[in-house]
């Protein structure tokens, strides 16, 4: 294949989450990717250690995934879903569905991770709307949370630079329950730290002070992934569960990460046994190779809400011009098919160990304070410079880049989420290289 050139004048795309200054000084480009590998505008190799952003779990241009898009693009490029149709929305719909946990199988597509958390946030409002407890409007998120750029996710987020400049303007009626994370009870915690249980009970306190009957749903990612990996404590899912129950708030698990085979298994909620009432998606729903994302509603959420409105009127006031949109329907049903010819989320169950032995390989290198592991999800937190955060990791991720391997970093935390085909030398790789960067490291 030859080289397309590169162009030369970078000024025109103001990046996202980028600085955009750094960068375009010394731009790193992709030009091309297969499998576990992006190939740079330079031609190098670089091994995708990241799956792109969390997202390219049945790995790159899957043969499968790029003739349904192919064809669909073909066939029917666009047709609207406000009062209308096309067969394959239903279908992607039905596939998601099935890996959903037991009673979460009506699903709303949108196009992004941020959209499905200000769909679901809504929906949990226009629910207890429609069963007459329409002061239920507050809503929970948690510290260090990410839930997406849109004015409701980052209400309920918890990341401080994400909110900052935007705070005179943020959502009104939020709280946040503590983060979990906490190095002096659990730093190089394999799997799920047995420390922590205890701060779902903050919202406990949260309830006492707001009033249940004012608490419409609390919202967590179930592993935090985009704040630095934060597993969540034993027990702790579970008993946030409870809490919920108790008191008639609706649980949202953001799974736009977690969701499609991260843990080895179809969602994080089956793979910790706790059931929220909403989870959202996104990512791996169908590979990232069509913008898309979705939320599952529980049977009683939908039908409440649906069967609450006067026949002929529409039920809910929220949707997207590409809600379900063709293409990104033909790579849903693509991809569910090869997540379960391949067997992929089996496939990250058994390399799962594996993972976890090579990412705590990284304990006593330099600079490393913590690594944390669950299924093909790993961060390792380095020692942040005196006056420079985030500094070392920024040098470390560029290293690796020109070593060949790409990885995440924020703030001081790398991120390692490969895509589900990686192979156990890949694994070596990965983090041989960051062993390696480490050492020369500052
Ligand atoms: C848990 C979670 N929610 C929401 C989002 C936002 O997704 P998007 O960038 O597709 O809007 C992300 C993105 O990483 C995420 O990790």
């Amino acid at each position: 294949m030859t080289s397309r050139p590169v162009i030369d004048d970078l000024s025109s795309f103001w990046m996202p989450f980028t600085a955009n200054r750094q960068f375009k000084a010394a731009p790193r480009l992709l030009e091309s990717a297969k499998g576990m590998y992006y190939r740079t505008t330079d031609g190098r190799e670089v091994l995708d250690g990241s799956a792109g952003l969390w997202c390219v779990n049945a790995g790159h241009a899957r043969e499968e995934i790029v003739a349904a898009i192919a064809q669909q693009a073909a066939t029917l490029d666009f047709a609207p879903t406000f009062q209308m149709g096309h067969p394959l929305a239903f279908e992607a719909a039905r596939k998601v569905a099935e890996v959903m946990p037991a009673g979460l199988d009506r699903v709303f597509f949108t196009n992004s991770g941020s959209e499905s958390v200000d769909t679901a946030l809504k929906i949990a409002l226009a629910y207890h709307r429609a069963r007459g407890e329409g002061q239920r409007t507050k809503l929970i998120g948690r510290e260090r949370g990410y839930h997406g750029v849109g004015f409701g996710g980052i209400s309920v987020g918890g990341i401080g630079a994400n909110r900052k400049a935007y705070s005179g303007q943020l959502l009104p009626a939020i709280d946040h329950l503590p983060h979990t994370h906490s190095p002096e009870h659990n730093a190089f915690s394999k799997g799920q730290p047995a420390w922590g249980a205890h701060l779902a009970d903050e919202l406990e306190r949260i309830v006492a002070l707001h009033d249940a009957s004012t608490i419409a749903a609390v919202i967590v990612e179930p592993v935090a992934g985009s704040t630095g990996v934060l597993i969540p404590p034993q027990g702790y899912l579970q008993r946030l569960r409870e809490i919920c129950t108790k008191h008639g708030i609706l649980l949202i698990f953001d799974e736009v990460i977690t969701g499609f085979g991260r843990l080895g298994k179809a969602t994080a909620s089956e793979y910790f046994g706790v059931t929220p009432d909403i989870i959202t998606m996104a990512k791996a729903i169908n590979n990232a190779a069509v913008p898309m994302g979705g939320v599952a509603a529980s049977r009683t959420i939908h039908d409440t809400i649906v069967n609450g409105g006067a026949p002929g009127a529409i039920e809910l006031f929220h949707g997207y011009t590409y809600s379900a949109h063709p293409l990104a329907a033909a790579a849903a049903i693509a991809t569910q098919d090869l997540y379960r010819r391949e067997g992929l989320f089996a496939r990250a169950e058994a390399l799962a160990p594996k993972f976890e032995a090579a990412a705590h390989a990284l304990r006593g290198e330099k600079h490393v304070k913590d690594v944390r592991n669950l299924g093909l999800v790993a961060g390792v937190e380095l020692e942040s410079r005196d006056g420079a955060p985030g500094a070392r990791a920024y040098e470390v991720f560029v290293k690796c880049f020109e070593a060949g391997v790409l990885i995440r970093f924020t703030g001081d935390i790398l991120a390692f989420s490969p895509p589900l085909i990686v192979s156990e030398e890949e694994i070596a790789r990965l983090f041989g290289t960051v062993r390696d960067v480490l050492a020369t490291v500052q």
